[in-house]
């Protein structure tokens, strides 16, 4: 089983089915896209790995757990919205250092350039 195993994820809003029976597998460490045009559903399967939408169908594991249905903060997955969620007093490294503050990181495992703005 990949790191992240998405099979026959579906998702409607109303009639409007949005997303269906995707399938997609991800082995750790591996950097994939997803391509389409704008209301395909991108953004929608993101939402629904992070745990930000209920699946309508399929189910969603990672590291081998199923978390189809576990909430954000149950699924360790980090999220970096296209828009709205950014601070903009805050540079790239350190909107990205944010959460593994919160998270009760330490300053050695965070990336050099967000490990620098560590206070
Ligand atoms: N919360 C929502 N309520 C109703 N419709 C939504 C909602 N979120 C997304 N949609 C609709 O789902 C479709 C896919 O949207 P989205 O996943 O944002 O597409 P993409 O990221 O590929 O541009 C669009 O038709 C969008 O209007
Ligand atoms: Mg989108």
């Amino acid at each position: 089983m990949s790191y992240l195993e998405i099979q026959r994820l579906e998702k409607s809003f109303g009639a409007n089915r949005v997303v269906k029976d995707f399938n997609l597998s991800i082995e750790k460490g591996e950097f994939i896209s997803l391509l389409g045009p704008s209301g395909c559903g991108k953004t929608t399967v993101l939402r629904m790995v992070a745990g930000f939408e209920t699946p309508s169908g399929g189910a969603i594991a990672i590291d081998g757990q199923d978390v189809t249905t576990l909430r954000p903060n149950q699924r360790n997955i980090g999220m970096v919205f296209q828009s709205y969620a950014l601070f903009p007093n805050l540079t790239v490294a350190q909107n990205v250092g944010f959460g593994l503050k919160v998270a009760g990181k330490p300053r050695a495992e965070a990336p050099p350039p967000c490990a620098r703005c560590w206070s």
